[in-house]
């Protein structure tokens, strides 16, 4: 069977507007350690393997994080649920890099990195291997400990916007 011919080249803004139609969790990815505290918002989060339990996050390595997460080895995967749509625009760059830490609600697991109380679940890792592709870092991850904080409505992007998911 002859494979179909390739697709001419696609441009950034068509991918762009091509994952924009995807719906995706939202997630603070933070870190915390020699490098320092750091954390951003992230939809690009994806199960590996549950054995060991793994799991990927695509950093760009322009965000001001990224040397941060580099340097501890270490990192939170906290899941938003409804409501927290503001602290996914601070995280997402509307509050400045050294001030996105300042509200309560910060714990921690296993490994040091910071762990928001009322995340829908706070799956803690640690990085176990790292590719480059194109701008960003995909980084392997395996999970050290899991927080739950049951009974809440999620959170979606989708559209350029936020969603509600009822439970
Ligand atoms: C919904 C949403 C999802 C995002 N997903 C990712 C992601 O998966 N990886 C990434 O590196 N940046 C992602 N970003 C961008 C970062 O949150 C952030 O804007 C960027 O790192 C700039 O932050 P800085 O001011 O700390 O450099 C996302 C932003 C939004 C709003």
């Amino acid at each position: 069977m002859t494979s179909p011919a390739p697709e001419a080249d696609v441009s950034a803004a068509a991918y762009r507007e091509a994952m924009a139609q995807l719906a995706s969790a939202v997630h603070l990815v933070t870190t915390d350690g020699p490098g320092g505290r750091a954390g951003l918002t992230a939809s690009s989060v994806c199960s590996v393997s549950d054995a060991p339990p793994t799991l990927l996050v695509c950093l760009n390595r322009a965000s001001s994080a990224y040397p941060a997460f580099l340097r501890n080895g270490v990192l939170c995967i906290n899941t938003l649920s409804a409501g927290h749509e503001g602290l996914a625009a601070d995280f997402a760059g509307r509050v400045p890099p050294g001030e996105r830490f300042t509200g309560e609600g910060w714990g921690q697991l296993e490994t040091g990195a910071p762990v928001l109380s009322e995340a829908l679940i706070a799956f803690d890792c640690r990085i176990v291997d790292r590719h480059a592709v194109g701008t960003h870092d995909v980084l392997i991850c395996a999970v050290a400990a899991l927080a739950e904080a049951r009974g809440a409505d999620r959170l979606l992007y989708a559209n350029r916007r936020y969603h509600v998911l009822p439970r």
